[in-house]
């Protein structure tokens, strides 16, 4: 399924749900007598309420469930083939392959990096200054993976291109005035 479908349905949902509520109300106000005592119309309406709750609740929880088995995210068990170095920096990204074996502030990486395709790559994701967001995207904007890039911690993001191209790379946290200036390519063959 693709993000436009994904979309598209969300939107149909969302319409659907908000034509349900209008009804609803609609039909309560002309159901509603003027002569009604107003504890019955409070009955009715709590009726209606605990009714609504359990059935959102029931979709929120089924959607939730159905949802994850999209997640872009390798088994636990997998082992990555491959693994790369990725330090966030106020504001550019620096990307390499292996482990790190400096500080985050001595590695020296690219903000291009060029992968393969077909296979499990794990990136190793840091920061050396304060919290960023490693976001990886696809020529039309699609976001594919993401995880934290926080000092002091390295964030392990297990991922498989399954597709040759050009990725792109956008910082997911706000860390300063030209964060939306944070941006990396991965080239994937
Ligand atoms: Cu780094 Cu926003």
């Amino acid at each position: 399924m693709n993000f436009l479908t994904v979309q598209n349905l969300a939107a149909g949902i969302s319409l659907a749900a908000a034509v349900l509520i209008i009804s609803a109300v609609v039909y309560l106000i002309l159901t509603s007598s003027k002569k009604e005592d107003t504890k019955k119309a409070t009955k009715k309406v709590e009726r209606f309420r605990s009714r609504y709750f359990i059935a959102l609740v029931i979709v929120a929880v089924a959607g939730f469930v159905w949802s994850m088995s999209f997640l872009p995210y390798a088994k636990k068990t997998a082992q990555p083939e491959e693994t790369y170095t990725v330090v966030a920096m106020q504001w550019a990204w620096k990307m390499g392959p292996g482990e790190l074996e400096v500080e985050p502030r001595e590695f020296s990486g690219s903000n291009d990096l060029t992968v393969p395709a077909g296979k499990l790559l794990r990136f190793n994701v840091t920061s050396q200054d304060v919290n960023h967001g490693f976001g990886i995207y696809d020529s039309e904007g699609r976001m594919l993976a993401q995880t934290q890039a926080m000092p002091g911690f390295t964030n392990p993001l297990d991922y498989e291109f399954t597709e040759p191209g050009e990725y792109h790379i956008l910082c997911m946290e706000y860390c300063g005035v030209p964060h939306d200036l944070m941006m990396a390519k991965i080239h994937v063959e």
